[in-house]
Formats: C-alpha cells, sequence, structure tokens
C-alpha cells in the first residue's frame, strides 16, 4: 500500500473507531487521539515515509498529511463534545428531583420563659441605676435565717425547711440572703443601695402542679435615707404595670416576714378580666404576685448599718409564678421537664 493510501485508511479507521466510543467510556478516546495525534502517533509514524517518496511527490502527499490532522483533530473534538453532551444527558436521567418534596426543618432554640421572664425584669430596673448581683444557692443557715432575722427558734423557719448540707450549710430558701450579703458590702458614704438578685431556691415541698422543690426569686433591695413605704409601693406600681399593663393597678395588703416590718403580700388588678372577676384571679379580681415590706430596722443593724438614718424596702417575686400568670401555664412542672413541646412555646 502506498502513502497515500494509508493515510486514507488511517483517516477512515479513526473516524470509525471515534463514532464507536460510547458515553460511559468516554476516556478512551484521549487514548485514541494519543495513538493516532501524539508525538508517537501513526500519523507520526506514516510521516517518516515521506522522505522515501520522489521530490515531486512530496508536497503532495504533505499536503495530504496536513488536512487529515486537520479533519482528525476536528473530528476528536466533536466527538468529544458529543460524548460530554450524552454525559450529562444520562446523568440528567438516571437522578431525578422531586422539587414537591417538604423541605427539611431546621430547629432553632429559644431562651427559656424562667430565663425570658428574668432578663425582663433585670431590664427594667438596670434601667432605674439598680445593681443585679448573684448570690449563692449553697448558703450559710447564719445569712439564710438568722440575718434575715430568723433565729434558730423562729417558728417561720418552719415555712422554710429545705436540704440540709451540713447543720449550718443548706440549700437557700429564698434569695434574702444576698440582702445581708450585698448589705454588709455596700459604702453608703457613696449613696444609696439599690439591686435586685435574681435566682433558683430550694423548700422541702411535696412537687405538684403548683409546687417544686426548686423555683426561681428576684429579690430586690432599696437602702439609703429617707426611703418609704411610698417608695416601695411606686416601685412596686411600675413593675407591675411594665409586666401586666399599663391599666394595672396594685393592692398593698398586710402581711408577715421575719426580716420586714411592717410587711405587704402585694396583689395586682387582674389583667385578664381588669377586676370583674374571671377564673385567673378565682374571682376576686386582684392576683397575688410578691412579698414586700420595709427592712426590718434589726436587719439593717445586723450589717452594721445605723437605722435611725438609713432605711429601706424589700421585695420578693417568683418568676415561675408571674410566667404562669401572664402565660397561662397551669402546671410548674413544665418549666423543668426539657420538653420542646412546652419551650417552644415561647418563642
Ligand atoms: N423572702 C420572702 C419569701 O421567699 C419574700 C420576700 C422578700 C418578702 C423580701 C419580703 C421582702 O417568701
Amino acid at each position: 500500500m502506498d502513502l497515500q493510501a494509508q493515510l486514507e485508511e488511517l483517516k477512515k479507521s479513526t473516524q470509525a473507531q471515534l463514532q464507536a466510543i460510547k458515553a460511559e467510556n468516554a476516556k478512551e478516546l484521549q487514548d485514541l487521539r494519543v495513538k493516532v495525534l501524539g508525538k508517537k502517533g501513526s500519523l507520526t509514524e506514516l510521516l517518516k515515509g515521506l522522505k522515501d517518496l520522489p521530490n515531486e511527490l512530496r508536497p503532495v502527499v504533505g499536503k495530504q498529511v496536513n488536512e487529515v490532522r486537520d479533519v482528525l483533530t476536528k473530528a476528536f473534538e466533536e466527538q468529544g463534545k458529543i460524548l460530554a453532551a450524552a454525559k450529562i444527558q444520562a446523568q440528567l436521567e438516571s437522578e431525578s428531583l422531586d422539587v414537591t418534596l417538604p423541605g427539611r426543618k431546621i430547629s432553632v432554640g429559644n431562651r427559656h420563659v424562667l430565663s425570658q421572664v428574668t432578663e425582663e425584669i433585670e431590664d427594667i430596673f438596670l434601667g432605674m441605676g439598680f445593681q443585679v448581683v448573684d448570690g449563692y444557692e449553697v448558703e450559710q443557715d447564719y445569712y439564710n435565717f438568722e440575718r434575715m432575722n430568723l433565729p434558730k427558734d423562729h417558728p417561720a423557719r418552719d415555712m422554710q425547711d429545705t436540704f440540709y448540707i451540713s447543720e449550718d450549710i443548706l440549700l437557700r430558701t429564698h434569695t434574702s440572703p444576698v440582702q445581708a450579703r450585698t448589705l454588709d458590702k455596700h459604702d453608703f458614704s457613696k449613696g444609696p443601695l439599690k439591686m435586685i438578685s435574681p435566682g433558683r431556691v430550694f423548700r422541702r415541698d411535696t412537687d405538684d402542679a403548683t409546687h417544686s422543690h426548686q423555683f426561681h426569686q428576684i429579690e430586690g433591695l432599696v437602702v439609703g435615707k429617707n426611703i418609704s413605704m411610698g417608695d416601695l409601693k411606686g416601685t412596686l406600681e411600675m413593675i407591675s404595670k411594665k409586666m401586666f399593663g399599663e391599666d394595672r393597678k396594685i393592692r398593698l395588703r398586710p402581711s408577715y416576714f421575719p426580716f420586714t416590718e411592717p410587711s405587704v403580700e402585694v396583689d395586682v388588678s387582674c389583667f385578664k378580666c381588669g377586676g370583674k372577676g374571671c377564673n385567673v384571679c378565682k374571682k376576686t379580681g386582684w392576683i397575688e404576685i410578691l412579698g414586700a415590706g420595709m427592712v426590718h430596722p434589726r436587719v439593717l443593724e445586723m450589717a452594721g448599718v445605723d437605722s435611725e438614718e438609713y432605711s429601706g424596702f424589700a421585695f420578693g417575686l417568683g418568676q415561675e409564678r408571674i410566667a404562669m400568670l401572664r402565660y397561662g401555664i397551669n402546671d410548674i412542672r413544665g418549666f423543668y421537664q426539657g420538653d420542646s413541646r412546652f419551650t417552644e412555646q415561647f418563642k
């Protein structure tokens, strides 16, 4: 076979092989290209025969070589595109996408409702120049009781039985011990003491829908010169309106706490019925929200504060109670179980 026939043959056979390559074997295309057009490929090999041709034939065959190279280069390119397109088509057909399937839900957490209530109250008091202080959940008998004017044999201790770590160390029954600890530290030459202290408290209680052996309180304490019952009432009225609505009124009922004198129980007019009487206020028109009073002189004296010169008020409220009233929660245990069906309602 002469060189020209061989070239023609190479072109035809390469074209035929190209056509035969299937999409799933696309890499055969590259192999074939190297075999035919590569530096050591068939075409280069045929080119070597050029030098043995008679002079007048050389340019003719040389031109033919170039044509074959051009034709085949193009053919490779074309077939490459066809194979790539076929591959994508095959992929599209094999992978189906159902755009009607429901999306995957991303669940975003939220602050616990008790944290929300606590932070809301903190914000209100911070805005009035109060400091927010922390106390100890494990507390000394001394601060929890004695400094709160509840000496060892005081009968009022019965209402606040608790968990004892030792004879003198216990889980605090209220946030009131923070009153004594903060009074001890405060420098009255720098101005009055205004603080709140939120935290967890503990009592020996049988857990039911409205009782829990652990719950939360926010203590409030203001001590300075000329602090009166009017200041207490004004402060409580303000907080009641912020928590339960601008139209709220408050009512003070006489009560008893060993560490305040006089002591009061504070009611807020019912936010649901406005005072007419309903299920939330148990038909009374009023809802009890906290205990308060004027700081007992003995509590001041025990902190080394002159009770002739200084006076103050204190209050203690329960976040669970506030949240239960506000959101109509009827079982206190919901706060502590971590059930997302409960917690997610307060986003
Ligand atoms: N410590 C009291 C209680 O837990 C609440 C209270 C605080 C009352 C401050 C008066 C003043 O019942």
